[in-house]
């Protein structure tokens, strides 16, 4: 007896403790989780949040009679379901007035009606308001009991959504429990949303899946769309791999004050409470005095809109005080007191009249979409690029289709997605004779008609009139340049097609002194696309140089155009266009005060392949010269920081090619461009930069910096060397060796005629301007105020490499939240791990903006 109370009491304490250390597992694992993906700062690696996991796991599989819905193992877990059931909401899910026009007036308008509805005057001061993003998502309504999360619902029609309880439970940012002393009943509503680049990685997924043949998926269009399709998946354990995030910003039914609810003074108190309680709530939310306040507000958030890792249509302005609110009430399903103030859309459905061909510059053909006009981001877009042909393919754009156009920012506008089934197609009728119409082209009948866009027509019955339409046709590249019929050439590794015209292509010379004109390279104020059209035309202009040689002589009387001209008899002539004294003047003028640009902007302006405007400053600051440049090796150039292998040969070929150097020569009679501030930075080169491109075997990061730390610059390694000093088989050794090469001799000394000494404080070895410099950085999880790609961008801006794996060589990873495996990685190899914050000082340290 004695021994089976002992029992009993030994396995009761046992599963006490089991029970006491699955609440203490829950409560840790929430903390954790709330951390992770609500304050975006966790406190632990994931492998202690997984290892507490899977202990909790354990648990719960020993007792299952103690498993409850709002523990963290249970995100995931329910069944497929045949539709989701629907919900009556508690409180109707309003919706808000959208005030359309854009401008500064549609907060005016806004604010004049709550004054009015109150009765305010001139004289009373400002309301206040509560300014919020219109986060382009769904509406969800979540509703805790008990401070347990027992349901999600859509918003439906408003009086009634659907039950999407499941798959919302997969969104790590929504809390399953709240914290004690929450009122007993609360529904919070807010947004669910996608950030751009986990829509950007899913579509990358699902791409993949569609390569690998996988039935039944597809790509989105867009985030909002992917978020939807997510929340009403009805399996939940696909929903569980669509990352959602979730954004809080106001309540439904609640706990009344009079049975113990909350009281909330005002909006803004509400949504400090919400984030109290662990929801997610926008850092970018403030409150607003007056038309003037929101106003403010809704032009900071347009300016900066593009650069939020989520998409918004627009910004919310509520009446902060609640109890104004109440006063104020509806009309129908619209609060009185918020309105949506949209910002220009950046999408917009528009028709493709034609696709034409533009040959760039360098002989890139370009194939363009011809829109019909459509006013979308702010301005009238009538073309589209579609970059080359593998995008063109992909995206299948043809002549006469409805697509989405896309314009953000100052991004040039693209066509987002086809329309399919607006594609226009069907049997058609025709009614002439049809023979005569008909040339044989390649694969089949064409019908030949005067638009070249035309349909493609196939027989039914050679007799019959009747054909079907098979649509617009698939585009493919030209394998001829539209401009000078020259052959059209896709490298095996390069995406775009080129001209292989040369300068012999006279869309090719028009776009080279386009862009030398251009106002980023020498700014020839009075040049524009269209003289220089004509004087390519008429053989006035034929290199950069002869800018430098128009006289007011030969420019006078020029004929630039031809147009017609209605006499007042009515008589309607052709009058031509003549260039008139101020015009020539004005050009002569303008090009001469060119003659002392800057050495970057000239270098620029020769239209090098590879080499934009930050290439051509570090050019023209590491030569000083164009003289210089123009005898630069691919191994002295590679020494320059960023300056890749593909760049390097893009100029050495270009200085190599007769007619360019040629073109230079006589242009440096004409010009002497004003050399660069030199700078200390750049006069000092680092000494791992020209022992890194040796590309030593065994020269590996760590066997490189451990030679830099006892020579600093090539002088002293060959001092050793040659004094004896170096071990024989060390790696120092053998760097030495390579040093006293032709190759790297040749290199040193025009290193040294430049005049540019060897140093180790740029070796990313912590200078204290630019800590980032020469590091290779990783960049995993995701952050708060940037996508992955942009702070890849910014990180390479303050001068570090980036990279997409972890490995020995990596110097640093940039962890954000869902960072896994590369985390991990870098743990197991010691590698140092920074958060976010530390990765914007480190920026900002590094003189990078935001
Ligand atoms: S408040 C009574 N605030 O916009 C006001 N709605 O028609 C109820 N939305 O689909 C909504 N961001 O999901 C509010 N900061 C925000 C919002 C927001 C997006 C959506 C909402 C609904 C639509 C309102």
């Amino acid at each position: 007896m004695a021994n089976l109370d002992l029992f009993a009491e030994q396995t009761l304490g046992a599963a006490s403790a089991d029970l006491s250390r699955m609440h203490a597992l829950r409560a840790l694992l929430h903390n954790y989780a709330h951390q992770y993906y609500v304050l975006d700062a966790p406190q632990v690696p994931d492998a202690e949040y997984d290892r507490l996991f899977q202990e909790l796991q354990a648990l719960e599989a020993a007792h299952p009679e103690w498993l409850t819905p709002d523990s963290p193992t249970q995100r995931v877990g329910g069944k497929t379901l045949e539709h989701f059931s629907s919900v009556r909401h508690a409180v109707p899910m309003l919706s808000i007035r959208t005030e359309t026009d854009t401008e500064g007036s549609g907060a005016e308008n806004f604010d004049n009606r709550v004054r009015k509805e109150m009765g305010l005057t001139d004289s009373d001061p400002p309301v206040e308001y509560v300014a919020e993003l219109k986060f382009d998502g769904l509406a969800m309504n979540l509703r805790y009991e008990h401070g347990v999360l027992v349901q999600a619902a859509t918003r439906g029609d408003g009086e009634t959504g659907e039950d999407v309880t499941q798959n919302i439970r997969t969104i790590g940012q929504i809390p399953l429990r709240l914290p004690d002393g929450v009122p007993a009943v609360l529904e919070v509503r807010g947004e669910v949303y996608m950030r751009r680049d986990d829509f950007d990685a899913l579509n990358e997924r699902q791409r993949q899946r569609i390569a690998a043949g996988e039935k039944g998926e597809k790509t989105f269009v867009n985030p909002r769309n992917a978020a939807a399709g997510a929340v009403r998946q009805l399996d939940p354990a696909i929903a569980a791999q669509r990352p959602l995030s979730f954004f809080a910003y106001g309540l439904g039914e609640c706990t009344p004050i009079e049975q113990g609810g909350p009281a909330f003074g005002t909006h803004f108190d509400l949504l400090q409470t919400l984030k109290n309680w662990g929801f997610p709530v926008a850092a970018l939310v403030d409150i607003a005095q007056g038309a003037t306040g929101l106003i403010a507000y809704h032009d900071r958030i347009g300016a900066t809109r593009d650069q939020l890792p989520y998409d918004i249509d627009g910004v919310v302005y509520k009446v902060n005080s609640l109890a104004l609110q109440k006063q104020m009430g509806f009309v129908t399903r619209e609060p009185r007191w918020a309105v949506a103030h949209k910002y220009p859309a950046q999408e917009q459905l528009t028709t493709v009249l034609g696709i034409d061909v533009q040959v760039g510059r360098t002989g890139k053909l370009t194939p363009v979409a011809k829109l019909a006009p459509v006013f979308v981001g702010g301005v009238t877009v009538t073309n589209a690029t579609l970059h080359n042909e593998d995008e063109a393919r992909r995206k299948d754009v043809r002549v006469g289709d409805t697509v989405v156009v896309r314009r953000a920012g100052d991004v040039i506008p693209e066509v987002v997605s086809v329309l399919l089934q607006m594609r226009p197609n069907g049997p058609v009728r025709l009614r002439k004779r049809v023979s005569s119409f008909i040339r044989r082209r390649g694969q089949g009948f064409f019908l030949s008609t005067k638009n070249r866009d035309a349909p493609r027509f196939s027989f039914r019955s050679s007799k019959s009139l009747l054909c079907e339409r098979a649509g617009p046709l698939a585009f493919t590249m030209p394998h001829f340049c539209p401009v000078c019929g020259s052959a059209a050439v896709r490298e095996a590794s390069e995406a775009d097609y080129r001209c292989t015209g040369g300068l012999f292509c006279s869309a090719q010379r028009t776009q080279a002194l386009v862009h030398f004109a251009s106002r980023q390279a020498m700014d020839l104020d009075g040049f524009g696309d269209e003289i220089i059209e004509r004087f390519v035309e008429m053989g006035l202009l034929k290199t950069v140089v002869d800018f430098y040689r128009l006289t007011e002589e030969t420019l006078l009387g020029f004929v630039l155009r031809e147009e017609s001209f209605r006499y007042k008899s009515g008589e309607v002539r052709m009058k031509q266009v003549t260039i008139q004294s101020d015009l020539a003047k004005k050009l002569v003028v303008s090009a001469n005060g060119t003659r002392n640009r800057q050495l970057a902007r000239v270098i620029f302006g020769l239209g090098i392949r590879q080499v934009g405007i930050a290439t051509a400053k570090d050019l023209a600051r590491f030569f000083g010269s164009l003289e210089c440049l123009l005898e630069a090796s691919i191994d002295l150039l590679l020494l320059i920081e960023n300056l890749g292998q593909k760049t390097a040969q893009s100029i050495v070929e270009f200085f190599a090619e007769p007619h360019n150097k040629q073109v230079v020569n006589d242009l440096l009679k004409e010009v002497s461009p004003s050399p660069p501030e030199t700078t200390d930075r750049v006069q000092r080169l680092p000494f791992l930069q020209l022992l890194g491109s040796m590309k030593m075997k065994g020269a590996g990061a760590v066997a490189l910096r451990s030679v830099l730390a006892k020579y600093t610059t090539p002088e002293s390694l060959i001092a050793a060397g040659s004094s004896n000093q170096l071990e024989a088989g060390e790696i120092a050794s053998h760097l030495y060796a390579e040093l006293c090469n032709e190759r790297w001799v040749n290199v040193l000394q025009q290193v040294k005629k430049l005049g540019i000494t060897w140093g180790s404080e740029r070796d990313g070895q912590g200078d204290q301007n630019s800590p980032l410099v020469g590091m290779t950085v990783v960049i995993t999880g995701s952050l708060e105020q940037f996508s992955r790609d942009r702070a890849k961008e910014l990180a390479e801006k303050a001068g570090a490499k980036t990279a997409g794996s972890v490995s020995r060589k990596t110097h640093l990873v940039v962890a954000g939240p869902g960072a896994g495996s590369k985390l991990i990685e870098a743990e197991k190899l010691g590698i140092k791990i920074i958060g976010e914050a530390e990765f914007v000082q480190l920026l900002h340290a590094s003189g990078v903006e935001l």
